[in-house]
Parts: C-alpha cells; sequence; structure tokens
C-alpha cells in the first residue's frame, strides 16, 4: 500500500475582539484546544503514513483506531476554524433586507436564531451547525455529536456554534449553555455569515 507523504496543517490565527460574556481568558483556553486538534490531527496523518510502510497488516489495530480518531480531530480542527473567524471584526448585525436575511424570513420565518438556539441548547456535547444544500436550494441545521457525528455530507457550513462545555463553563458554570449561547449571538459578525452563504447560495 502506497501512501504519500502528508502536508501537516498549520493552525491559523484569529484577530478576536473583545467580547460580551465571552472572556478573554475563555478564548484563550479554547484557541488552545483548537491548536491541539490541529496538532493531534498532523501526529495521526503522520502517524498513518509511517504504519502504511510497515505493512497495514502488522498495524492493522491501531490503524483502525487511528482512522476512526482522524475525523474527529479533523472536524474538531475545522469546526472550530469556522467559529472564531465568525467573531473577527466585531459584532455585526445581519443585514435587513439582505439575500441571508430574505432566505431566513422565507424558511424560519423570523426564527432562525431561536431554532439554531434550541439545537444548541440539546443535551450532549457538540455543534449546532448552519448548512446549505446547494442542490436542494435551502437550508439545513443540525446538531453534530462531538464534531464528527451527523453531518450532512458535502453541505457547505455556513454558521457553527461550539456547544461544548469547554466553551462556557469558565464564564458562566456548567449550567450556564443558554446564557453562553445568547452572548454567542451577540458577538456574531454576520457579513461573515452572509459571506459564507452568498459563496454557496
Ligand atoms: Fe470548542
Amino acid at each position: 500500500m502506497l501512501l504519500s507523504e502528508v502536508m501537516d496543517y498549520t493552525a491559523k490565527k484569529f484577530d478576536l475582539p473583545k467580547m460580551e460574556g465571552i472572556s478573554d481568558e475563555s478564548v484563550k483556553q479554547h484557541i488552545g484546544l483548537y491548536e491541539g486538534y490541529v496538532k493531534n490531527f498532523n501526529a495521526i496523518a503522520n502517524k498513518l503514513v509511517e504504519y502504511a510502510k510497515e505493512g497495514t497488516d502488522k498495524n492493522a489495530i491501531a490503524l483502525g483506531e487511528l482512522i476512526r480518531r482522524k475525523s474527529f480531530e479533523f472536524d474538531g480542527m475545522r469546526l472550530h476554524e469556522y467559529y472564531f473567524e465568525q467573531f473577527e471584526g466585531g459584532s455585526t448585525p445581519l443585514t435587513i433586507n439582505g439575500p441571508l436575511c430574505k432566505a431566513f424570513e422565507k424558511e424560519y420565518h423570523g426564527y432562525f436564531n431561536e431554532y439554531l438556539k434550541a439545537i444548541g441548547n440539546m443535551r450532549g456535547p457538540g455543534w449546532a451547525i448552519l448548512y446549505y444544500d446547494p442542490v436542494g436550494k435551502q437550508f439545513q441545521a443540525g446538531f453534530a455529536g462531538e464534531q464528527h457525528q451527523g453531518h450532512f455530507v458535502t453541505l457547505p457550513v455556513i454558521l457553527a456554534l461550539d456547544v461544548w462545555e469547554h466553551a462556557f463553563i469558565l464564564d458562566h458554570g456548567a449550567s450556564g449553555k443558554g446564557k453562553y449561547i445568547d452572548a454567542f449571538f451577540k458577538n456574531l459578525n454576520w457579513s461573515v455569515i452572509e459571506k459564507r452563504f452568498s459563496e454557496v447560495a
């Protein structure tokens, strides 16, 4: 079995503003977790090449476990990039009567934020995610358990809300998920979300 050498991913730097309800210390720790996903993904990808070179039969069990973990680490990396980029540039409202606003009105009748908040408040670690389906020309909102389960295959991510405890426990306590989700929406730069939508709709 031949595998080419892997190209390591590099952790991105985010230019984050001071936020309301999400402290600098919480962001700092959260960025540290994000960088851990990048590091772990690179380590797994490189290890898989090493195992393949040694012969997949010899390392079959370890290979199986690492392959399972690979998408967990990758999705943790990429989703945090979607997440932090949404705050860059500072809190900016959704453009009234813009294309995204109109699409929300059509599908969610003005209740998009409440709908995503309800998904975010589901129990268990994971992500409330809004995707757009360019084929069906409609949104799909869902819950990705942890970060690698429950995705809609091929659909681009429009908005990603991290609802793992690490995102809110420092600022709001173990039962403070609702307060954190409110803070998340307050700090969103909707122009980032609008740009993502315009690229795929
Ligand atoms: Fe996170």
